[in-house]
């Protein structure tokens, strides 16, 4: 496995395998692997001739600063785990000061009202940070397709907004949420819950189940209603939000024909918190 922490060496490798018209695939994450990245690593293997996985934490998406000092992070283990995919993984896992050259702040990205929903009203600055990041790794490593869980998915439409505005060649890959059999969704954070707060943390995937069952058969606010009720009633679960919105704008309906539409969650569970949504058609 090529391992680079500097912008340059990794960029003469890539430039070098760039000349034999190979094509390159890029799955951003910031470590903690677990298998939800190892199904968009893989998913990026067999669409490329390359992959390169990036780890990096990034201090600007963080508006927390305890929230970035215990963000799950184990080097050693996220190499093993991307040796036991593939020898050929192009691991790039630079320090802060490679990726913010002078001051740690974000740069500001037109991200046509994306961020002012759900995640972006509780994180203040946060997408900003994010698109910071992917725009300096997309400038990096020039990859044909970049891969992104749909757990994420406001961050994901935020990047799908982001490389259309720059008119950039890379395609945008979406790839399915990574569930565990009983559905709470994988995720670097639950490496801080308990085996019993893990149980409790399920009902959010049961109470984004209730939204797809009865999204046809009762109004919106009903749903909504009902769903604060019934996760009320577990003192481990403080909910942000349950909201239902349109795909493409991320914009809490007026339900219109020929939209898509997403339930999406947001609560702390036992002081961890954690995010999921499901598509409603
Ligand atoms: O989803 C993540 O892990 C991060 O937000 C990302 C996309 C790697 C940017 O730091």
């Amino acid at each position: 496995m090529h391992i680079f922490s500097d912008i340059l060496q990794i960029q003469n490798h890539l430039f070098k395998l760039k000349s034999e018209r190979t094509i390159i695939g890029l799955v951003p994450t910031m470590g903690a692997l677990h298998e939800g990245h190892s199904s968009l690593i893989k998913k990026s293997k067999l669409e490329n001739d390359f992959t390169v996985v990036s780890i990096f934490v990034n201090p600007t998406q963080f508006d927390d600063s305890n929230d970035l000092l215990t963000y799950p992070s184990d080097i050693d283990n996220d190499i093993n785990l991307l040796k036991s995919i593939s020898d050929d993984i192009i691991l790039f896992n630079p320090d802060s000061h490679e990726i913010y050259s002078g001051e740690i702040k974000s740069d500001h990205f037109n991200l046509n009202g994306l961020d002012k929903h759900m995640e972006g009203e509780y994180r203040l600055n946060h997408f900003q940070g994010v698109a910071t990041v992917v725009n300096k790794l997309l400038s990096i490593v020039i990859p044909d397709n970049i891969y992104f869980g749909e757990k994420d998915f406001q961050q994901l439409r935020i990047i799908e907004n982001l490389v259309s505005e720059k008119k950039l060649k890379t395609k945008v890959v979406r790839c399915e949420t990574f569930r565990y059999a009983d559905g709470l969704a994988l995720s670097s954070r639950n490496n801080k819950l308990s085996f019993s707060s893990k149980k409790i943390a399920t009902n959010l995937f049961k109470a984004l189940n209730f939204a797809k069952e009865k999204f046809n058969t009762l109004d919106t606010f009903e749903i909504e209603k009902k769903v604060m009720e019934y996760l009320s009633s577990f003192p481990e679960i403080k909910l942000e939000y349950f909201v239902i919105a349109d795909e493409e704008t991320l914009e809490t309906p007026i339900l219109k024909e020929n939209h898509k539409y997403r339930a999406f969650i947001a609560a702390n569970v036992s002081g961890v918190r954690l995010i999921d949504n499901i598509k409603l058609y």
